[in-house]
């Protein structure tokens, strides 16, 4: 039985010269203080002068840029197959003229990584998408020539107004085409006024534990609400977070619409695909959600056969310098194990059967 990671990033040495050429988020330097390590400032805000150096962002080593270590890491926790992703922000803050370009060569990049390990690495592409439509859609194209590509990893920005932005409709159209899965990933959060002042103490939990799942639910709401998939109704997606708290919310999310008086006289009330159709057609969810309790809540939303195990290597590390298991992983584990106690089938399926069937995997 195989088991196969679909959640679990990388940040390939060109993009990691990518950020070392920067001074403004995203970046990668190292400060005066502790001239000996770099530090990945990536999220919105981490770099404030009021958080000491050594405590912005993290300290990036190999795991985030060394496929040796990745394949070490899979060793370690029995993972047999990786479908690996560029991490967040990818290529949202580039110029447009520069993104084409920069998409060509760290798809190009991650692809040779893959096949440095036949069958053992996939991966998610990523899209220039801050570039004019067309130079995304011949992205999209030439991903789908790359041997190893099994989707693309996108962010909720969209072409920049989000992903309920008309404008994405060329995109969404060549996504469907080709039949490559979006794999949806938060970066952003929420405004950091929602954390309130005292912010600072609380570290990254609120943005991460928070802030991302809400900023998932919240792009996908809009793209439902937008019609995206009536639109285009074999777009598929996988959701980060087992869907951020869209297994949770969805029945609230369906009476607001329902009980909508300007939605109706628009008419946008009839004649729509709801949240659950789409839940159980067009959406996939991982399993990085560390609980029974939402792990239940995605199956119960979407299916057993549409979630998908994954590790957010090489984020959540254990804390302890000398732990050789990942407490982050085996809290996956262990609650794809307790809700799938009475159906190992689902269990495999969950763990790898699924992501081999759902992504073409040749194992
Ligand atoms: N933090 C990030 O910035 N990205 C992830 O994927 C997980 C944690
Ligand atoms: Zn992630």
């Amino acid at each position: 039985m195989p088991i196969v990671d679909i959640h679990t990033h990388i940040y390939p040495p060109t993009y990691v010269e990518l950020l070392r050429s920067r001074t403004t988020v995203p970046y990668v330097r190292t400060f005066p203080d502790a001239p000996e390590s770099s530090r990945l400032i990536i999220l919105p805000g981490e770099d404030d002068p009021s958080t000491p150096s050594t405590s912005r962002g993290r300290p990036i080593g190999p795991e985030y840029y060394d496929i040796a270590q990745k394949i070490a890491f899979m060793d370690t926790h029995k993972i047999d197959t990786s479908v690996i992703s560029l991490a967040n922000p990818w290529l949202d803050f580039l110029p447009s003229e520069e993104a084409g370009e920069a998409a060509r060569r760290i798809n190009d990049d991650v692809d040779g990584l893959c096949a440095q390990y036949p069958g053992r690495l996939y991966a998610f592409g990523t899209l220039p998408l801050s570039a004019p439509a067309e130079t995304a859609i011949k992205e999209i194209e030439r991903l789908a020539g790359l041997k190893h590509m099994r989707g693309v990893i996108m962010g909720t920005s969209g072409l920049g107004k989000g992903l309920d932005d008309a404008a994405l409709d060329p995109i969404y159209a060549a996504l469907e085409k080709h039949e490559t899965l979006i794999f949806l990933h938060p970066h952003y959060g929420l405004p950091a006024s929602v954390y309130g002042p005292r912010a600072n103490e609380y570290g990254h939990v609120l943005p991460l534990a928070l802030g991302f799942p809400l900023e998932t639910t919240i792009a996908v709401s809009r793209m439902l609400l937008s019609g995206v998939w009536d639109r285009f109704t074999k777009l598929k997606v996988l959701l980060a977070h087992s869907g951020g708290t869209l297994p949770f919310l969805a029945g609230r999310l369906e009476s607001c619409i329902q009980h909508d008086g300007h939605l109706k006289e628009a008419g946008k009330t009839e004649g729509r695909r709801d949240v659950w159709d789409i839940l159980k057609t067009n959406i996939y969810l991982d399993a990085v959600i560390y609980s029974e309790v939402g792990l239940k809540a995605a199956m119960n939303a979407s299916g057993a056969d549409r979630l998908l195990f994954g590790t957010d290597h090489p984020f959540f590390p254990p804390l302890e310098r000398d732990a050789k298991e990942w407490h982050s992983v085996n809290a996956n584990y262990s609650a794809i194990s307790t809700t799938f106690k009475d159906d190992q089938a689902s269990a495999q399926g969950v763990l790898g059967n699924n992501a081999v069937r759902i992504l073409k995997l040749g194992l």
